[in-house]
Parts: C-alpha cells; sequence; structure tokens
C-alpha cells in the first residue's frame, strides 16, 4: 500500500467532503407555479461529511434514493453542491474552473454499475480504455497504447483482448474493461457505484478481488458504493451508511456489520437475502423509504423506526460518538465509553491504523 502521508506519519487524505448538501429542483407545472408556492426540490444529500485516505476504502452503502450515487457524483464534481465543499488533496474543487478543473480529473475515475451503458462497445477494447489518455493529452499514441495495455493487464484481462470489440465481450469482462479504463490515468481516487450490481453473481466476487488487488497495487482511495453491507465488507476499512441523505452510522466496516449501532443499520443488514430459500430472515421492512422532497422532519428514519419517541419526531439527531471509534445519528443509543474503558476518538474520519485491521 503506498503511503503519501506526510512527515508526521498521517496518512494523506484524498478527497474530504465537508458538510456537502445537494437539492435538485422539480420543474413546476404552469399552474403551481401561478399559485406560488414555494419551490419544491429533492433533498438528495442533507449534509454528509466524509474523508478517504490513500490506500483506503470507504464503503457508502444505503437504500435506493438515499444519495449515494448523488454523493459519488459531487466527489467527482460531475455535479456541484448547493452546500459544502469537496477538497481532492486539500484543494477546494469549487475553485477550479476549465482547464485547471480538467487537469485535476485525470487524478480521479469512476466506474459505474452497468459496463454496458459505461462503455462504447462499437470501439475495440483498446480504444476504449486509450481514451482517458487521449482526453487529457498524456504520452504520445505509442506510449498511450502500452499504458492501455497495462492497465487491462491490471484489471486481469489477457492482451488477445485488446483488439477485440467491445461488443464481444461478457458483462463481467465488460466491467474490466470499464475498470482498466477508470485506472489507465493511475488516478488517486476511484468512485465505483454499485460495479457489481450487474454482474453474475458467479463474477461478483473476481471483480470485488480486483479492486482490492488495485488498491494494494496502486494505493488508490477508493469509494465503494453498494445498497448492502455485506458487498463492501471484504473491501471496505471504514463505511457510512446514508438513508434520505444523511449519514445514520459509520465507523469500520467490520464491526458495524458485526454489531450495528442505529436502528436503520439494523435493518438494512436484516434484510440482506440469504441464498437458502428455507431460510429467510425475518422481514424488517416497516413501510417504504419516504419521498426526498418531504422528507419527514427531526430523524427522517423515525416513521419506520420501532424506538421512535416523540422527540425523534422534531430534534434531528446529531451524529455522535457513541462507542470509541463508532459514530451514530440516534437518540436511543445511548453514548457509552468512559465506564468500557474506552477512549473516544473525536473524528469519524480519521486515519486508518497502520495496516488494515479487520
Ligand atoms: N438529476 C436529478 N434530478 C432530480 N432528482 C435527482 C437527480 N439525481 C438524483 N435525484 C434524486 O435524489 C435522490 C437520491 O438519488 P441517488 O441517485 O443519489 O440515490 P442512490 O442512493 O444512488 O439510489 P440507487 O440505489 O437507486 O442508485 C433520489 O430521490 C433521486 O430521485
Ligand atoms: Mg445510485
Amino acid at each position: 500500500m503506498s503511503d503519501r502521508g506526510d512527515s508526521t506519519g498521517t496518512v494523506a487524505v484524498v478527497t474530504e467532503a465537508v458538510g456537502l448538501v445537494k437539492h435538485y429542483p422539480i420543474s413546476e407545472s404552469i399552474s403551481s407555479r401561478l399559485t406560488r408556492r414555494p419551490k419544491r426540490k429533492v433533498h438528495a444529500l442533507n449534509g454528509v461529511d466524509l474523508k478517504v485516505h490513500s490506500g483506503e476504502t470507504v464503503g457508502v452503502i444505503g437504500e435506493s434514493g438515499s444519495g449515494k450515487s448523488t454523493l459519488g457524483r459531487l466527489l467527482l464534481r460531475l455535479e456541484v453542491p448547493t452546500e459544502g465543499q469537496v477538497h481532492f488533496e486539500g484543494i477546494d474543487l469549487a475553485s477550479l474552473k476549465g482547464e485547471d478543473l480538467r487537469r485535476l480529473r485525470r487524478n480521479m475515475g469512476m466506474v459505474f454499475q452497468n459496463p454496458y451503458s459505461a462503455v462504447n462497445r462499437r470501439r475495440s477494447v483498446l480504444a476504449v480504455v486509450r481514451e482517458p489518455l487521449e482526453v487529457h493529452d498524456i504520452g504520445t499514441k505509442s506510449e498511450q497504447n502500452l499504458l492501455a495495455l497495462k492497465a487491462l493487464d491490471l484489471a486481469g484481462l489477457s492482451r488477445s483482448v485488446a483488439q477485440r470489440r467491445s461488443s464481444e465481450l461478457s458483462g463481467g469482462q465488460l466491467q474490466r474493461v470499464a475498470i482498466a479504463r477508470a485506472v489507465v490515468t493511475k488516478p488517486r481516487l476511484i468512485v465505483a457505484d454499485e460495479p457489481t450490481a450487474s454482474l453474475d453473481i458467479s463474477v461478483r466476487a473476481q471483480v470485488i478481488n480486483l479492486f482490492a488487488d488495485l488498491r494494494a497495487e496502486l494505493g488508490l482511495a477508493l469509494v465503494f458504493i453498494s445498497h448492502d453491507l455485506g458487498t463492501v465488507s471484504y473491501l471496505a476499512d471504514r463505511s457510512i451508511v446514508l438513508y434520505l441523505g444523511r449519514v445514520m452510522e459509520t465507523g469500520r466496516t467490520a464491526v458495524i456489520e458485526r454489531e450495528p449501532l442505529h436502528p436503520y443499520t439494523k435493518a438494512l443488514i436484516a434484510s440482506i437475502p440469504i441464498p437458502d430459500p428455507h431460510q429467510r430472515r425475518q422481514a424488517p421492512d416497516r413501510g417504504e423509504i419516504p419521498s426526498a422532497v418531504t422528507p419527514p422532519p427531526g430523524c427522517s428514519y423515525h416513521p419506520r423506526c420501532p424506538l421512535a419517541r416523540p422527540r425523534c419526531r422534531t430534534e434531528t439527531p446529531p451524529l455522535e460518538e457513541k462507542r470509541p471509534s463508532r459514530w451514530a445519528a440516534c437518540w436511543e443509543v445511548p453514548v457509552m465509553a468512559a465506564h468500557e474503558g474506552g477512549v473516544l476518538v473525536g473524528d469519524p474520519h480519521a486515519s486508518p491504523p497502520a495496516g488494515r485491521s479487520r
């Protein structure tokens, strides 16, 4: 694992989001515009903080509509936040425009859920992987070809695949091409948005292993988005659990998985399907996720929460350190530290310890 840390030995922060808010305006009909009602908006993200260090993987978990992809796009400045900032290696992305932003972007890559729509399948594999080098004007043509072949190697594809058309490949191979393309410029940050969700179960583990290898090889900061903790538990050092655009819980992934604190995380873990059809987990679902246009007041999870009390309906709980190195936003989870002999760390995004503790 590469460690581009400073002289104090702390691991460098690659990307940092501070108070990220993203509201999408809703286009209103003429009649509602005439009634001059306040403009409605989708509250996709409502104040999210995140830090990802060099060589670290952070999982972003949550149900559909919780704001995972929005967060990923904001981290890469594919969209502009309504409020808050994103810093890449200390640079506020809002301070960059045009050519400067384009130049910085070569240090970032994104892998999407569906490789069929992310990859131009009429082009050869080599051309697809080479394209970011052409866009960023990196190297001569022959250097670009060499770098693209190297990236294919890294992605576990044999060189014989390079001249084939992308349309001839399987979904798993195509996702490897998309990954090769994302790493060809040697980015320091990759956002992978449910990269295994559209793949056959048989190839999902291979793609997860590929991300683990790439992280080790390239020292990447990796943000790995998924519906469920199970998918990220092998990869992600830390995870954040999102619900209606807020962080409900964060901490080390293995610890969250073993002993979730927040009632939402508990429900999420309990809803992971078990492959054996004779053995069903009890469905924790207490109704649908509410609309992000009119999110519930107080704790946004309260309408579905088995622990909800009157306070939860009116006051939004802060993300608090409930146990050493474990944060949750829930009035009903007590803070326990001193009497357990633990020490509160204070920063939910603290630099990971040397080596990967799981
Ligand atoms: N461009 C957009 N315009 C309007 N609303 C949007 C836009 N993008 C996302 N949203 C809304 O923002 C909320 C969060 O969406 P987002 O796609 O980030 O969720 P997600 O967690 O990635 O969901 P999924 O698991 O389905 O991919 C949703 O209510 C969604 O409908
Ligand atoms: Mg999404």
